[in-house]
């Protein structure tokens, strides 16, 4: 168990394309030995760390503690690594537990079978020194570990989130194709805002990405609104570490612009205006109903960052074609403004037909997404 300031190795997951952001993020929290692999990144904490990750990080979608590594060919070495482990420095009797599988290895082909594995070798551990063991819960275990199988590599880690860190704990209802709350830090964060000019969204859908650019202009830590960590019951936990950190003093920072999103959707800006109440932002921030064809932002230049429709279809037409208006809107309205569009259609992306100064490749889940920078000045021609 991790306890006082002794040091142990951590894992933040996070999406593709969100590792740089990430690091540095845990850079500035003090994380130590800070090393980039694929979706994840990788440093050193103690317990303290391990809070203070978990409330501050607005990029890591869990953070996961390291417990045990060894190498297995075969579903007997699994068990057999899995049982060197004491397991009753986590578990007790009492106390539920589950263990997901994530597999990328010619030796083994299913990952919920090497999940079970791992949970027979943890229970019968458990039966041979006590006689009982504790009970698994798949969908809300006190303890849940995480089996990780590369090649013949396999790592066992404790996860200290619980439920995703996406799942702020502000979103009231769902609309129908929310960005996911760590994706949507994570562009406003590629983008390069400072948080010293104006920032809008005007296709704002349920308001995710203006309300992560207003915790990040106010300095709120997204982790303020969430009720639960999973290492607030990892047994022998200093749970005063949770106080401190929530007791810590976090100025709230002084902040001169407008951060405003619009939709044509009703329904959306009701659903934004929702979200923005229950996060104590709706004095902060500001939805109105329009088109992003007759919105107009605010005076003074800023940052835009839209994640246009393009998997449905629209009611005023084709959602690649559509790219085309947001190209000829940006030009008309938006003189001044730094334009990021986040898509995951490539042909529709290139629709938008202003060249783009900046390209960046990231991946919504499985899919292959572009956020592309466009420079609106006076003169800003269309290329088609
Ligand atoms: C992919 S969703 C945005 C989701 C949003 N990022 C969120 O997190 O909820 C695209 C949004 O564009 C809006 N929309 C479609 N056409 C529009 C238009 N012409 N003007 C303004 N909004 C539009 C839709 O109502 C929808 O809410």
């Amino acid at each position: 168990m991790v306890t006082g300031s002794n040091k142990t190795e951590l894992v933040a997951k996070t999406f593709r394309g969100l590792e740089e952001v990430l690091a540095k993020e845990i850079e500035q929290l003090g994380g130590e030995n800070i090393r980039i692999a694929t979706r994840a990144v990788m440093f050193r904490g103690d317990a303290e760390m391990i809070c203070r990750v978990n409330y501050h990080l607005r990029t890591a979608l869990r953070v996961l503690m390291h417990l045990h590594s060894f190498t297995a060919c075969d579903e007997h070495q699994l068990y057999r690594g899995a049982m060197e482990y004491d397991w009753s420095e986590h578990l007790t009797n009492e106390t539920t537990f589950a263990v997901d599988g994530v597999l990328n290895s010619p030796h083994f082909n299913h990952s919920q079978y090497i999940a079970l594995k791992v949970k027979d070798a943890i229970a019968d551990q458990f039966r041979k020194k006590t006689g009982s063991r504790p009970s698994v819960d798949k969908t809300n275990p006190d303890i849940r570990f995480n089996l990780h199988i590369s090649g013949d590599k396999c790592s066992i880690l404790l996860d200290s989130s619980g439920e995703s860190l996406h799942k702020r704990g502000y979103r009231t209802a769902g609309h129908s194709a929310p960005l996911n709350e760590v994706l949507a830090a994570g562009l406003v964060k590629l983008s390069g805002w400072n948080c010293n000019s104006n920032f809008v969204d005007p296709m704002c859908g349920s308001g995710t990405i203006v309300l992560e650019a207003a915790l990040m202009a106010h300095n709120i830590p997204p982790g303020i609104y969430r009720k639960h960590f999973a290492f607030e019951k990892w047994p022998g936990f200093d749970l005063s570490l949770v106080e401190k950190i929530h007791n810590e003093d976090y100025p709230e920072k002084e902040f001169r612009y407008k951060i405003a999103g619009s939709d044509i959707s009703p329904e959306a800006v009701s659903i934004a205006r929702n979200n923005a109440k229950s996060a104590f932002l709706h004095r902060k921030v500001e939805f109105r109903i329009s088109s992003f064809e007759n919105y107009i932002p605010p005076e003074g230049g800023g940052v835009l960052i839209v994640n246009p429709p393009y998997g449905e279809r629209l009611k005023q037409g084709d959602p690649v074609l559509f790219h085309s208006v947001i190209g000829d809107t940006l030009k008309k309205r938006y003189e001044g403004y730094e334009a990021w569009v986040f898509s995951g259609n490539t042909d529709a992306v290139k629709k938008v037909g202003l060249k783009p100064s900046k390209k960046i490749v990231l991946f919504n889940g499985p899919i292959e997404s572009h956020f592309h920078k466009f420079s609106i000045y006076r003169g800003t021609k269309k290329r088609n």
